[in-house]
């Protein structure tokens, strides 16, 4: 039961950043910006071969250099060890213990130095002679091995060769996406401190409390001596999920030189040493009917993969809750290659997969003659297709409408090239996403001090996408405060356990935890008003209570009641705390995927999901609309409109959730136009690790986006939201794509979509 809030409607509209002001002025602290006492800094030396072994290391140049304190190899490390996995990643294999090599980039010498400039100039002097074979870099390299993907993930229903015998339409369609860098504006960094056998350390994580676990058992020492502080990341894309081998480094480094270290990635680093996001090779085969009912869907999708680090990446999965198609079978391969390693990247693996599965019903609905909107709402999945089970919630249909509604898509004319502005060629695309989140357990504290003040506190770094705006102001809502009265503190493992950033799931479990930990509060408050005669709350639970403007009033007589300060106050208390939780809810379909996929290896996946008691598919959806302009002339390619509806469930804040739907939307406009990391064939060299080749969209590349949220808030999280941290980013290369071949009658099935290909 829960006490009834009455506020000035703090969660809706939207407030701006409450960490605004600290971030402009520079006082918000991100990994970097940390600094101590004698504090030095570390600069690494990476492998330039890809497969090989250290012949010989000379490094004594290095060591005589200005300012030097240390050179650290594979030959003077001391020993470090392996971690558990987490859930999501494996953990990193300790860096700098043998002299192996199996990927370009990799770590071979750590330079410890007074100044960064010493680091980096020294470690430039470090000699390293290498044995090297040829490295297999390439899904197309023959030696190239496809093998199923390690987390059984794959699903079917029906027969699809049968379904697609007895199509009278079909479409059989291979698409390619490229390799994408984690292009975050805050280079990833570590500050690492040691005291008394405690280690302090400052890293761009999205989950500090995997980074204490790690470096914990890296070095031996009790989780409890190792705290991570970290309120702000600047801007994490799940590279932030895993931890990276320089984070090891850093807190080695400070060790042995027994000094305070910072260690911050260059540019070039981060295309090697974070994770990227794997390209994709897939085949989808659809077939239909005439009237457009979908007989079948056969979607298979082979990603790559760094030896020996299998990392989830679901590519084809999101295939089978998508329509109302008796016929489906979804397949994942991985081909293990000796790249740099690869990770999660928002959406990683499905927004692959929604880009094929969305272009090839685009390709559909030409066949068939049928509206693409038309062609989506025919098969329209009323319950979730795998397992009958009615969904959470689902405003689908009202994104398709909706959206439609407000991009004007009554205006276009069927007819391919039949749209025209100058010698621009207009064309309109969509897509549609069903997108399930990953929801973990999580906790929080909220207590109430004499002056009236709130303070609530979780151990999760705001990364950039609104965590501690949305935060406080559930925390305002559910204590009945103005949002000036509550301070939500974040980022430090000392604080309550809190689960990763990723996988959309965040404002869920963290909005879930605070409401359960302010419940909990209000409840301490009413204990000590139970008893006590001097209270007009006496004998009140909390469904006898309405809270409102800092104070608990009787909802029979709204006039009796007291403040928290009061209450405190009589009691000679300073301040009442209380605890909270959130638990993974027990049913999600995506949640439940997710997790049993990577808690056991999804041996059971395909049984519960066809069958799980009381499970509830739960996700949120989209429908993206975009008008691009082609020159075929010269090959220009522009976005000129972007409309996306969104059913996210309740959205807490208008303002972040708009902002969190718009940067995904400029990703999914990389990923469709620029995005692509080039190797070099022979050596695995990164061709293009810098802002200056690897193209990322630019404000002169984003067109004025139009956002609008539908749907109701979702009974399956307490605060009612669904997610919006993924769904943003789905979608977009797709309705690109589609646009593209409305505009030109060119089907690009391989993305970044680039010049030669319109011309
Ligand atoms: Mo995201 S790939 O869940 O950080």
């Amino acid at each position: 039961m829960t006490a009834t809030v009455e506020s000035a409607a703090l969660v809706g509209p939207g407030v701006g950043r409450i960490d605004g002001p600290a971030k402009v002025t520079g006082a918000a602290h991100y990994p970097s910006d940390y600094t101590y006492p004698g504090l030095v800094h570390a600069s690494l030396v990476r492998s330039p071969v890809s497969i090989g072994r250290i012949r010989r290391m000379r490094t004594a140049a290095a060591e005589a250099a200005p300012g030097v304190l240390a050179v650290i190899t594979p030959f003077t490390a001391p020993r470090l060890h392996r971690a558990k996995r987490n859930m999501m990643t494996p953990p990193p294999v300790p860096p700098l213990q043998d002299d192996e090599i199996h990927h370009y980039g990799q770590y071979v010498a750590v330079v410890v130095a007074e100044t960064p400039q010493q680091a980096s100039a020294a470690a430039r002097l470090v000699e390293v002679e290498y044995a090297f074979d040829a490295p297999v870099l390439s899904i197309r390299h023959p030696d190239a091995e496809t093998r199923a993907n390690p987390y059984h993930i794959d699903m079917q229903r029906g027969h699809v060769e049968t379904g697609l015998e007895s199509a009278d339409v079909t479409v059989d369609a291979t698409f390619t996406t490229s390799e994408q860098a984690h292009s975050p504006i805050g280079l990833f960094a570590t500050v690492a401190r040691w005291e008394a056998g405690r280690l302090t350390v400052h890293d761009s994580t999205q989950n500090p409390f995997h980074v204490r676990d790690v470096l914990a058992a890296s070095f031996r020492v009790p989780p409890d001596h190792v705290r991570v502080v970290v309120p702000f990341v600047g801007g994490a894309f799940g590279a932030g999920l895993r931890v990276s081998p320089h984070t090891i480094l850093a807190a080695l480094a400070a060790r042995t030189v027994d000094r305070p270290v910072k260690l911050v990635l260059t540019r070039p680093e981060m295309f090697t040493g974070v994770g990227h996001r794997p390209d994709t090779v897939q085949r989808v085969r659809i077939g239909a009917t005439r009237d457009g009912a979908l007989i079948a869907i056969d979607h298979e999708g082979t990603s790559t993969g760094s030896r020996g680090l299998n990392v989830l990446n679901p590519i084809t999965s999101g295939t089978v809750a998508a329509y109302a198609c008796p016929n489906v079978s979804s397949r994942d391969n991985r081909v293990e290659l000796d790249i740099p390693p690869i990770s999660h990247m928002r959406a990683p693996g499905e927004a692959e997969g929604n880009f094929a599965l969305e272009s090839a019903l685009d390709e559909l609905s030409y066949a068939l003659g049928i509206d693409p909107i038309e062609l989506r709402l025919r098969n329209y999945a009323e319950v979730h297709p795998q397992t009958g089970i009615a969904w959470s919630s689902k405003a689908l249909r009202e994104c398709y409408q909706v959206g439609a509604e407000r991009f004007g898509w009554s205006r276009r004319t069927a007819e391919v090239g039949s749209i025209r502005d100058g010698h621009w060629r207009i064309g309109y695309g969509m897509a549609g996403v069903s997108y399930g989140h990953f929801q973990e357990d999580c906790r929080a504290r909220a207590r109430i001090h004499r002056d009236g003040t709130a303070h609530v506190q979780s151990g999760v770094p705001e990364i950039g996408v609104g965590t501690m705006t949305v935060i406080t102001q559930v925390a305002a809502e559910a204590l009945g405060l103005p949002l000036m009265r509550v301070e939500f503190a974040l980022g430090d493992t000392d604080m309550p356990r809190a689960p990763f950033v990723g996988g959309s799931g965040l404002t869920a479990a963290l909005g879930g935890a605070v409401l359960d930990a302010c419940r909990n509060l209000v409840r301490e408050f009413l204990d000590r008003a139970a008893e006590d005669d001097a209270s007009p709350l006496k004998g009140c639970g909390l469904a006898d209570v309405v809270l409102v403007g800092g104070r608990i009033v009787r909802r029979d007589d709204r006039r009796s009641g007291e403040s928290y300060t009061e209450i405190l106050t009589r009691h000679g208390l300073d301040a009442l705390g209380a605890d909270g939780e959130s638990s993974r809810p027990p049913g999600e379909i995506g949640t439940q995927v997710k997790s049993l996929i990577v808690s056991r290896h999804g041996r059971r996946v395909q049984k519960l999901v066809s069958r799980s008691k009381g499970t509830v598919p739960a996700g949120a959806f989209a429908a993206r609309f975009v008008e691009v302009g082609v020159d075929p002339e010269l090959g220009l390619l522009r976005i000129r409109r972007v409309v996306s509806a969104v059913d996210a469930g309740r959205v807490l804040n208008e303002k972040t959730a708009r902002s969190q739907i718009i940067g995904g939307t400029i990703q999914g406009i990389g990923t469709a136009m620029f995005e692509d990391l080039i190797t070099d064939s022979v050596t695995g060299r990164i061709a293009n690790a810098t802002f200056g080749d690897y193209l990322i969209p630019v404000n002169a590349d984003v067109p004025d986006m139009d956002v609008v949220f539908v749907g109701q808030p979702d009974a399956t999280t307490p605060t009612g939201v669904k997610g919006v941290g993924e769904i943003g980013y789905m979608g977009i290369p797709a309705a690109i794509a589609n646009a593209v071949f409305h505009a030109t009658g060119r089907r690009l099935r391989s993305l970044p979509i680039t010049i030669d290909q319109l011309l």
